[in-house]
């Protein structure tokens, strides 16, 4: 058994707390400010050890410590816990800014612990079967990119005027709060992201300044791509379409199947399908890191990985701003 602190039980940490029991392999113990919701969820989900600030809750020496506390203070936070010695899993974005960031991935080195990053889409059987697909080159190259991706925000999040989405400085917007999360699975699909341009907008959500839209071009070398992605739409839909050389693959997160067509006015083939409960994806991301915490291997999504994200987060936010390209370190 592990013993792993979550600090910040809000939304996420709330799921993170029932999904990482569900593994059976962690004794949790909980850390919020807010002690109203922190003695509402040791009751719940019978939690011994709970406490209203990191200081005293590390005093617990835990093994692993997850952080889902609004992205600004995913750097300060990890840092502690790294340097106490923890292994550490953190909620995307990695953070605001690229401060900390290299400091960090340094002590995590030195003190020979694993720090994760919970982009959990790595973890949805439908892209990894389309990554089995990329990697063994079974239709040839992959040459093109389109993500379309919506939701009504306000329907899944009825809070979001209330907590860290509503000002960049604290992760909030469509950027940094969501299409990150493909951004993320296209360049562990794809490779790395080398440049893009980017056009985005507060089109609808009540009562924030936000971005809520977001259209994304895109370059992973030589691979062209291209993303939309907005917070109203009233279906919640995503869909990946690749143009490779040999054959195109559209994947439907949303029904849950991938399917692919080889000729010209040939029928779409069934690739395959998964039908997941809302919490599998999340149990999956936890048993994940706990094998690489006993591993001692590389976590789905590394510092590495997940600093590429951010500085792609951070290239998406500076093209808006002045209306350029931006080539990505
Ligand atoms: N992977 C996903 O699907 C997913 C979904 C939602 C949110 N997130 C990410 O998770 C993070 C948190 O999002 P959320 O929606 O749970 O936010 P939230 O506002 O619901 O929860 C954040 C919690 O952190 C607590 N907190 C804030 N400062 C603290 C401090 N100094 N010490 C202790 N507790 C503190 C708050 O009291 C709150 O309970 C964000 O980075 C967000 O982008 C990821």
């Amino acid at each position: 058994m592990h013993s792993l602190l979550i600090v910040g039980v809000g939304s996420i940490g709330h799921r993170h707390l029932r999904c990482f029991q569900q593994t059976g392999r962690v004794h949790a113990s909980i850390c919020d400010s807010n002690s109203e919701l922190l003695n509402q969820l040791a009751d719940q989900y019978d939690v011994k050890d709970k406490f209203t600030d990191l200081t005293s809750a590390m005093a617990s020496r835990p093994e692993i410590v997850l952080i889902s506390t609004p992205a600004h203070l995913h750097i300060p936070m990890a840092t502690t816990a790294v340097e106490a010695g923890s292994h550490v899993f953190v909620e995307k974005p990695l953070s605001t800014s690229i401060d900390g960031v290299d400091e960090l991935v340094e002590r995590a080195a030195t003190r020979g612990v694993t720090v994760g990053v919970a982009y959990v889409m790595r973890h949805h059987p439908l892209l990894q079967q389309l990554k089995q697909v990329i990697d063994t080159r079974r239709f040839g190259q992959p040459l093109q990119v389109t993500v379309n991706s919506g939701q009504h925000f306000p329907f899944y999040r009825p809070a979001y005027r209330e907590i860290y989405y509503t000002s960049h400085e604290t992760g909030g917007g469509a950027i940094q709060d969501a299409i990150t999360h493909m951004v993320n699975a296209l360049q562990w699909l794809l490779g790395p992201t080398t440049a893009l341009v980017c056009d985005a907008a507060h089109l609808s959500l009540p009562d924030v300044e936000v971005e809520d839209t977001v259209h994304v071009l895109i370059r992973h070398g030589e691979i062209l791509g291209n993303l939309s992605l907005n917070q109203f739409q009233l279906p919640n839909e995503t869909s990946l379409t690749i143009n490779f050389e040999q054959a195109t693959v559209r994947c439907d997160l949303h029904s849950g199947t991938w399917q692919y067509c080889t000729q010209p006015e040939g029928d779409w083939l069934p690739g395959g399908e998964s039908s997941l409960e809302r919490d599998d994806l999340f149990v999956a991301q936890a048993n994940a890191f706990l094998d690489a915490v006993e591993q001692g291997a590389s976590p789905a999504c590394n510092l590495h990985a997940a600093k590429h994200t951010l500085q792609t987060n951070l290239a998406m936010l500076a093209s808006v701003r002045d209306k350029q390209w931006y080539q990505i370190p």
